[in-house]
């Protein structure tokens, strides 16, 4: 009888481990297990664009001859900007900006941006933070959207909120304080 009972049990698995033969996905089940957490960024993210060492560099702008503008509608340009706990660059680097930004406004100077924050210290040292968002820079305090992260960032989601700590307006060079708030698990 009691092998019956195990033909038996042999036999479901056999027909259940079949059926998922050809499937793609996992039966869906909710991802508490692991509670949500919050987690504040602060740190100052410094954009030069001046100098034999920018961090930022234009690489590409429409031919169009109209306007002075050095960076006009449809440039785009590629960042490694070096993110630091204090406003001055020579403070603690505790990570970097990759990615690139887009001048994708018609009539004022506005940003799209494609951001990946990594983090190179403490607890976070290896996880990053993506942002996907429209920057109007023109305003000293804007908010970006976080769409998600790596690492312990996994899953993340989130905004930023920044505020123009200092701008050259002549080079463009900036220096943006972030106050960022992350869901993650
Ligand atoms: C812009 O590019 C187009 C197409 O290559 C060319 O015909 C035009 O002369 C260029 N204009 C300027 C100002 O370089
Ligand atoms: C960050 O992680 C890397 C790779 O694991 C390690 O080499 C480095 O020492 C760490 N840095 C800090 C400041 O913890
Ligand atoms: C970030 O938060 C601190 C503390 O709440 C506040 O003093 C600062 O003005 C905030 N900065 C931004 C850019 O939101
Ligand atoms: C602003 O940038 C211009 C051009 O690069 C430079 O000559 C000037 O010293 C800068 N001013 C400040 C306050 O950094």
């Amino acid at each position: 009888m009691e092998g019956m009972q195990v033909l038996g049990l042999a036999l479901i698995l056999y027909m259940i481990t079949t059926h998922a033969h050809g499937q793609y996905y996992s039966q869906s089940v909710s991802y508490e297990s692991l509670p949500e957490k919050t987690t504040n960024l602060h740190f100052f993210f410094h954009d030069t664009l001046s100098g034999k060492n920018p961090s930022a560099v234009l690489v590409a702008r429409p031919n169009i001859t109209t306007g002075q503008s050095v960076a006009p509608f449809g440039s785009v340009f590629v960042i490694d900007d070096p993110l630091t706990v204090g406003p001055e660059l020579t403070s603690e680097v505790i990570g970097n900006a990759q990615g690139l930004y887009v001048l994708s406004s018609q009539d004022i100077p506005s940003l799209v941006v494609y951001f990946d924050f990594g983090f190179t210290s403490g607890e976070f040292n290896g996880s990053s933070i993506s942002v996907f968002s429209r920057n109007p820079i023109i305003n000293t305090e804007r908010e970006l959207a976080v769409v998600g992260g790596r690492g312990k960032f996994r899953l993340a989601r989130g905004f930023a909120q920044l505020k123009t700590y200092f701008i050259n307006a002549s080079s463009g060079d900036a220096i943006v304080e972030y106050n960022v708030t992350v869901l993650h698990y």
